[in-house]
This record gives C-alpha cells, sequence and structure tokens, in this order.
C-alpha cells in the first residue's frame, strides 16, 4: 500500500501537485502577452503622459476609479467597446481596480475637451453639481521635474524623444493629468466605430410647446450648462444660439454627440427630454 512507503508516497505527491501548478500558473505566462495579444495601434505612454498616470496612482484616484470595461451588454452601452488584454501592455502597474464610487475611465479619452477636464479637476462640483469627487487644485501648483521624468522612461524602457523632454518644462503636475486621461482607451478608433445613425422618425412630438421648452431648460442646465454656458452663450463648447439647425439633425448631435470633437451622446437621457432640450435651443435661436 502507497500510505505505507512514506518517500514514494512523498515524491508522488509532490509530482502531482507540480503538474497542477505548471497547468494553472506557469502555462498563463506563455499565453499571456503574447504576440496574439498585441495590438499594433497600442503605443507606450510618452513622458507627459507616464508621470500623469504617476501622479493618478499617487493620488489614490483608483480608489475611486476602474478602468477596464468588461464584455457585458450594460457596461459596454455605458462606456464603450470592452477593454482587451493588448491595450494593458505598457500599464505597470495595471489599474483595472474593484471599486466604481465613480465611473470606469478605460475608455476616458476624447471623450471631454481638454478644458472639460482642467475644470473639472480643480473643482468637479462645477462641472457635475452632484458629484462627491475630491477637489484637486493644488495639481497646478507642481512643476514637473522633466530629469526624474526620464529616469522613469528609462527605467521602463518607454521609448522618448529629447523634444519631449524639453517639452516638460513649465508644465504643472495637473497638465500631466489631462494628458493621462485623454491617452486613457484612445489607441483604439472604438468611437468611429461605434458612431450611430437613429433609424425611424425623428418627428418633433412638441413642436413649439412651451411646457416641452420650460423642460427643456431644466434638462439643458444640468446636463448642458457646463460646456455651453448658462444661456448658451458658448464656453468650452460653442455657441448654441442661431444655428439654424433642423431639428431633426439637433436631436441626432445631441442623441449620438460628436466623436472627437468633445462633445459627449446623451442618449441614455432618453427621447422626451431630447426632444425638449431640441424645442428649448430652437426657441432661443
Ligand atoms: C471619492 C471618490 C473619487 C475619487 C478619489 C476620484 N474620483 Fe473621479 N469621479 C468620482 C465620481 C463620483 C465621478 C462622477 C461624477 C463626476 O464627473 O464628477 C467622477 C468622475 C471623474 C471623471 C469623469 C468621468 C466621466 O466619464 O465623466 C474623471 C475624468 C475623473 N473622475 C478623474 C479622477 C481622477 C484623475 C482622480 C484622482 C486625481 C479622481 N477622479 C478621484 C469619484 C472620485
Ligand atoms: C463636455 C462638454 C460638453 C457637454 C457637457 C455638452 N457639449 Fe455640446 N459640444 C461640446 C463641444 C466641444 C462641441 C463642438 C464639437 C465639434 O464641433 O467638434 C459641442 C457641439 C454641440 C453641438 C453642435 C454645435 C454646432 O454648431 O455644430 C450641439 C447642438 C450641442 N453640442 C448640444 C449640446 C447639448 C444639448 C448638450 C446637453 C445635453 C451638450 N451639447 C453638452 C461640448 C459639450
Amino acid at each position: 500500500m502507497l500510505e505505507k512507503k512514506p518517500v514514494l508516497f512523498m515524491l508522488l505527491a509532490t509530482a502531482a501537485i507540480l503538474v497542477g501548478t505548471i497547468i494553472t500558473m506557469a502555462m498563463p505566462f506563455l499565453w499571456v502577452n503574447t504576440d496574439a495579444d498585441r495590438i499594433e495601434t497600442v503605443t507606450p505612454y510618452t513622458p507627459i503622459q507616464q508621470e500623469g498616470r504617476d501622479i493618478y496612482i499617487r493620488e489614490g484616484c483608483n480608489n475611486c476609479h476602474t478602468q477596464t470595461v468588461r464584455p457585458l451588454v450594460a457596461e459596454v452601452l455605458r462606456y464603450g467597446d470592452y477593454s482587451k488584454s493588448g491595450e494593458f501592455v505598457y500599464d505597470r502597474p495595471f489599474l483595472w481596480g474593484s471599486r466604481r464610487t465613480g465611473p470606469d475611465l478605460a475608455r476616458l479619452g476624447g471623450k471631454y475637451p481638454d478644458a472639460w477636464h482642467y475644470k473639472h479637476m480643480e473643482s468637479p462640483r462645477s462641472m457635475v453639481p452632484q458629484t462627491n469627487m475630491p477637489d484637486y487644485p493644488w495639481l497646478n501648483d507642481t512643476a514637473l521635474d522633466p530629469e526624474s521624468i526620464r529616469n522613469k522612461m528609462e527605467t521602463l524602457g518607454f521609448p522618448y524623444t529629447e523634444e519631449q523632454i524639453k517639452e516638460l518644462n513649465g508644465k504643472t503636475e495637473m497638465d500631466a493629468m489631462v494628458a493621462y486621461l485623454q491617452k486613457l482607451g484612445s489607441d483604439i478608433p472604438w468611437r468611429k466605430v461605434a458612431e450611430t445613425t437613429i433609424v425611424g422618425d425623428l418627428t418633433n412630438p412638441f413642436p413649439g410647446d412651451a411646457s416641452a421648452i420650460a423642460a427643456g431648460k431644466d434638462v439643458y442646465s444640468s446636463n448642458c450648462a457646463a460646456c455651453h454656458g448658462d444661456n448658451l452663450e458658448g464656453m468650452i463648447g460653442p455657441a448654441l444660439t442661431d444655428m439654424g439647425m433642423e431639428d431633426a439633425d439637433l436631436y441626432q448631435v445631441i442623441h449620438s454627440g460628436i466623436p472627437d470633437g468633445g462633445m459627449p451622446g446623451f442618449s441614455n437621457l432618453g427621447s422626451t427630454k431630447l426632444w425638449q432640450l431640441v424645442n428649448f435651443i430652437n426657441a432661443e435661436k
């Protein structure tokens, strides 16, 4: 009987455990980060983006924000194309996270213009009144240290040019943070692919209706004023007066946004609120 032969038993048990270890632990090292996972358009971080990433870690942004879109319908609809393993090859360490007090940021790049990020980082409540995200105004106060960033790039083995190091002079931690946020998820041209056209009837259900216009004003204040100004006069986004847009075209723009133009889509508001907005904006012209 085997259990009466301790040495043989031990050797066989060790062999069995080793086989399990190799299959579950060693083999995956060969399977991940292979050429098959690589995505050609994914590039390493530039010096300023890499520094922004380190500040992101230092400030603990990852305690409230994840950076991975899971392949679930609800997530893809909310955030965009789900994450692929090849997108993380230059992330050291990765920042997938596990807590979403704030939204996922994996597909953030290009969603907003730079100017929105500067204001939102300084004072999130100036852009999103109900948010509990802390203010980070002091990121404006600390200048970047080009030499230490050069060391980081060398340690990580990422390519950089002297031009890029020189450009860091006079830049602040805030500039680095915004550069990093705009890089997130933008290596993949998913925004263009996801561009949607609404098919079906786009007839204004309440043309010129006074209560729809009043309701549209409220929807505008909470969703659009931060970028287009309290009175449609324009700010981060263009003025919305005198646009001369047909109701249906205006509906389409607000519904789907302008990919890579910094105008987010608002399909989540639902068609009633979107039509109220259209009536409000077109009544103001
Ligand atoms: C206490 C939790 C918390 C922390 C810490 C936090 N955030 Fe947020 N963040 C939020 C919440 C909630 C929102 C959603 C409302 C808003 O836009 O402010 C948000 C939104 C954002 C957005 C807009 C995302 C979008 O798609 O609209 C960005 C960008 C962002 N945070 C970046 C950061 C960065 C960078 C840091 C670290 C310097 C950080 N956050 C720290 C809670 C947090
Ligand atoms: C994060 C900032 C931001 C928010 C919030 C925002 N917009 Fe925009 N919007 C922009 C920017 C930037 C542009 C210009 C995009 C371009 O032309 O490439 C734009 C363009 C537009 C245009 C097209 C203007 C033209 O002359 O072609 C319309 C219409 C518009 N926005 C309506 C809205 C409405 C309605 C809301 C609220 C539901 C809204 N926007 C919220 C930033 C924003």
